[in-house]
């Protein structure tokens, strides 16, 4: 993984970006995750980044452990998962 400057967001860069949009609309028609617009409701960042990072720490409802990816956290740098969380935490709860 390329070092940034740890101050530009890295929700600029297409790649990161794309993946939550793709997760997104497969959410939202229900093929493989939730819909986290739903899950996400009233969570703060500290759970939704343990969700990414951890995701068999809470299931959600009507789901089962095992399907997502656990490698985020090591897939993408600090700031990258900042930046999702960020991203994830405005989408849901303004
Ligand atoms: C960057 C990409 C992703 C993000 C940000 C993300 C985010 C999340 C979050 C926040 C939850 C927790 C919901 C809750 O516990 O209430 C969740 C659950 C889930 N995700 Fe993802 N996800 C990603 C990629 C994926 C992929 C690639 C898959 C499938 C191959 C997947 C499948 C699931 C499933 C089945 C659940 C429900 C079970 C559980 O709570 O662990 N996700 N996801």
């Amino acid at each position: 993984m390329t070092r940034r400057p740890a101050r530009r967001s890295s929700w600029r860069r297409p790649s990161l970006r794309a993946a939550a949009v793709t997760l997104a609309e497969a959410s939202a028609t229900g093929t493989v995750g939730p819909d986290l617009d739903q899950v996400l409701q009233g969570k703060d960042a500290a759970f939704i980044h343990e969700s990414i990072v951890n995701p068999e720490a809470e299931i959600a409802p009507g789901f089962t452990g095992g399907i997502m990816p656990a490698t985020y956290g090591d897939q993408l740098d600090d700031q990258q998962l900042a930046d999702l969380v960020a991203f994830l935490e405005q989408s849901v709860n303004g």
